[in-house]
């Protein structure tokens, strides 16, 4: 016979007589077995261990869905002030000197943006296209082309340009349907809080068979914004030093398996045509901590893609098959096929 555990043998609350068994009784189910309990307090154990394995990742996944569509009411004025602030060098937004904004100012020499939009215009011969640069800021890529337009939000930055410029949001573009050849946004999208507004309107104001090459900061994390990944540990309060000690973490590839593929293969049966999908975020506009500190948005490339191809669009660059299940950090380069029954909003 089995002597009564020490534990067994005091009086619990409820809470107490749980925990107990959680940790005691039943995790692992082997100390039950060990404990020779019986069969059907083993297959308790079992079941309440099952539950525990399965809800974590269940509850990670359902905190990473993408749960945000577009509200109906446009708010950019927000956005729009951070931005003319910036550029007019008068913004109070404080940017803090830290390595990881240090990094910044390399990443896009790094990263080479103009000659990737450079190569895109070349790979699909756009040199004699009306192109359309989709948050243009100070117009860096106005020379990829020669029949260029910027659209920014801000009307400061009007003063770099010797192309043609137009002030505006992406979300209720100032041009006729089908005027450009084809459009190209950098690193904008994160930053507007209707993000399906603005990709309706690109799809409305390029031509039928036009191209578009998109690349937003994709994923942006949630931490970004409190800059919880470049302040040092003793700035941070409690919640902050326990958010700070999970970035390695979520940060790594193994986590945004296990939680984005699951909401792809979610997201992959949403109905025909798509409404965007995407996690909202609370931007920063006081302090700049680190890149996309002011993002509003994180936002899944295959969800954007699905958008597209929901429509009648095709991905030219996306991987075949499930490998697109796993397809990240990489622009979309979309053929547009506009027409009848194509161009329509979700239900
Ligand atoms: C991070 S900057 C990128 C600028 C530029 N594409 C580049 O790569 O240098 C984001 C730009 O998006 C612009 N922007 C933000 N919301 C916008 C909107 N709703 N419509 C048009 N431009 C917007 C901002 O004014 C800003 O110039």
């Amino acid at each position: 016979m089995q002597a009564p555990s020490l534990l067994q043998a005091q009086s619990y609350s409820a809470w107490g007589r749980v925990l107990e068994m959680v940790i005691a009784d039943c995790w692992p189910a082997s100390w039950c077995i060990i404990r020779g309990i019986s069969l059907p307090m083993s297959i308790r154990c079992h079941l309440l261990n099952l539950s525990i394995v399965t809800a974590l990742p269940l509850a990670l996944i359902a905190w990473h869905f993408p749960y945000a569509t577009d509200d109906p009411v446009r708010r950019e004025d927000a956005i729009r002030e951070f931005y003319e602030l910036s550029y007019s060098g008068s913004s109070p937004t404080v940017v803090k000197d830290t390595e990881l904004n240090r990094e910044r100012e390399t990443v896009r020499e790094r990263l080479d943006i103009r000659g990737r939009v450079a190569r895109f215009v070349e790979l699909y011969g756009l040199q004699g296209a009306s192109v359309l640069d989709v948050g243009s800021g100070r117009g860096q890529l106005q020379d990829v082309v020669a029949d260029y337009t910027g659209l920014d939000i801000a009307a400061e930055v009007a003063k770099h340009y010797h192309k043609r410029f137009v002030a505006g949001t992406a979300t209720a573009m100032p041009f006729a349907d089908d005027t450009f050849d084809a459009a190209w946004s950098i690193w904008v999208l994160e930053h507007i809080p209707n993000p399906e507004a603005a990709l309706s309107e690109i799809r409305r104001v390029v031509k039928p068979g036009g191209l578009l090459y998109l690349l937003p900061a994709w994923d942006v994390p949630p931490w970004a914004a409190q800059g919880y990944e470049a302040r040092p540990y003793r700035d941070l309060s409690v919640v902050g030093k326990l958010v700070k000690a999970t970035i390695p973490l979520r940060k790594s590839e193994a986590y945004w398996i296990a939680t984005a593929v699951p909401n792809r293969l979610l997201r992959s049966l949403a109905g025909s045509p798509t409404q965007l999908h995407y996690r909202r975020l609370e931007p920063n506009y006081s302090e700049y901590w680190q890149a996309d500190s002011d993002a509003v948005n994180d936002l899944d490339e295959m969800e954007v893609a699905m958008w597209f191809e929901s429509r009648g669009d095709t991905c030219l660059n996306c991987l075949p098959g499930w490998w697109r299940y796993l397809q990240r950090d990489m622009p979309l380069v979309i053929r547009l096929k506009k027409g009848p029954g194509r161009d329509v909003s979700p239900s």
